[in-house]
């Protein structure tokens, strides 16, 4: 078998791009699931049945279908619908933002339902309404114990937006398909992604460990 590093070489500007794209998709696609996915969370946690029913709904939905049928049906059925257009990075952005979401929501809601109930008692007998008890003293505490399962959803992220590059916003993945079918060659392409997904990945959790050690004070 010989291995052709001379191809990897020639693309080698266009993983670098790709990365960068990658990285680009799984931060915004963080940040906006974990704001969207706050409010959902909450939402689904609201005590009147009719207001977290469609809260429940949705965390149910982007849960239990796949990914790549979300990808597909926010990039065809919504923006290009839409726009008339195609905009593969932001339908991207959009997906892995909602489906995001839904996990944050649950991630949110368990962390909220770590906090030990005699937390909101106290926080209540001493006059606290329930928003103030949530907001000054249940929320805070709960928020220390959502870093690490957000930190794993940020890795569970980087690796899903490869499945991006099936609308061709041209991502890591996407490099590494287009090389594979232009010299027909499969390890070289699929083993250098690899490769730096992995280095991403491991990084990633690297930084995630000490942020948590740093946190860690119980
Ligand atoms: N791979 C799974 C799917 O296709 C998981 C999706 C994303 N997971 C997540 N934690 N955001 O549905």
């Amino acid at each position: 078998m010989d291995f052709r590093f001379d191809i990897i070489a020639e693309y080698a500007p266009f993983f670098l791009k790709g990365t960068l794209l990658t990285i680009g998709l799984s931060i915004a696609g963080v940040f906006i699931g974990t704001v969207l996915g706050l409010f959902i969370g909450l939402g689904k946690m609201l005590r009147n049945r009719f207001l977290s029913f469609p809260f429940s709904c949705y965390i149910a939905f982007f849960r239990g279908t796949p990914l790549f049928v979300q990808i597909l049906l926010v990039h065809f059925g919504v923006v290009t619908a839409i726009t008339g257009e195609t905009h593969a990075i932001a339908a991207g952005i959009i997906a892995l933002s909602l489906n995001s979401a839904a996990y944050v929501a649950e991630i949110v809601r368990a962390g909220i339902q770590s906090i030990d109930r005699g937390q909101m008692e106290a926080a209540r007998s001493l006059g606290m309404t329930h928003v103030q008890s949530m907001r000054y003293i249940i929320l805070p505490q709960s928020f220390k114990r959502m870093i690490p399962p957000l930190g794993n959803e940020f890795i569970v992220l980087l690796k899903d937006s490869s499945l991006v590059s099936i609308v061709a916003a041209p991502e890591l993945m996407y490099w590494a398909q287009a090389m594979g079918t232009q010299y027909f060659k499969v390890w070289e392409p699929y083993l250098t992604a690899s490769l730096i997904y992995l280095v991403l990945t491991l990084s990633l959790s690297f930084l995630l460990n000490r942020l948590e050690r740093r946190l860690a004070t119980e």
